[in-house]
């Protein structure tokens, strides 16, 4: 029986092997490169790419009780067990960090200890970025 398996086992691996299956496998594949249609001799313009007011600056507030706009990027990531966040603006690193303290509003205690319901921060604090482009297109016209 074993002796009957090996031999199917390596008529497998030899018809897998044969001329006809190589030749069908040949077909051309479209590849584009990152580069797109510049040839390979030229620079490649790099895309724009968000620009942040520098780390330590606050973006001025508009209206009484906003949340504050975030000046720096936000995928940071906020999971149940881990928020990234805090790593910076948490009562007890936010000094250490240059950052500003989660607001007063955001905790239980002196001791700094967050609400469940300011877990979730950007649902709340967006980013604030100037963009080269337009982020949604519009087509929008007067009829
Ligand atoms: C690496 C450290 C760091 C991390 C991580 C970080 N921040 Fe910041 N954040 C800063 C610093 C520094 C500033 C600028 C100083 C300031 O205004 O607090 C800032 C500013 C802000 C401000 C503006 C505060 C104000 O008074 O205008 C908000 C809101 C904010 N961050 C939210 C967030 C959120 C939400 C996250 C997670 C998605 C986050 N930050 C992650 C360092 C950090
Ligand atoms: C439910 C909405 C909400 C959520 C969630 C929330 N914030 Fe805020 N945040 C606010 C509002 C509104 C203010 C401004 C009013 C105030 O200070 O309470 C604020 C203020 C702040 C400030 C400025 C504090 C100051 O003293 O000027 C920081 C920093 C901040 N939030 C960070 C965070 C971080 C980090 C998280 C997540 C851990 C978070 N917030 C979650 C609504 C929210």
């Amino acid at each position: 029986m074993k002796k009957i398996l090996t031999l199917a086992a390596l008529l497998m691996v030899i018809s897998g092997c044969s001329g006809e299956h190589a030749a069908s496998a040949a077909k051309p594949v479209n590849v584009t490169s990152l580069g797109g249609q510049t040839p390979v001799t030229k620079a490649v313009a790099v895309a724009d790419e968000a620009q942040y007011p520098s780390h330590g600056t606050a973006i001025p507030r508009n209206f009484a009780e906003q949340p504050p706009l975030i000046p720096h990027k936000a995928d940071y990531p906020i999971t149940l067990k881990h928020n990234s966040c805090l790593g910076c603006h948490s009562w007890d690193r936010a000094a250490k960090m240059k950052a500003t303290p989660v607001a007063k509003s955001h905790v239980l205690d002196d001791k700094g200890t967050l609400k469940g319901q300011n877990y979730f921060c950007t649902q709340c604090h967006v980013p604030q970025a100037d963009n080269k482009h337009p982020l949604v297109g519009n087509s929008f016209s007067q009829p």
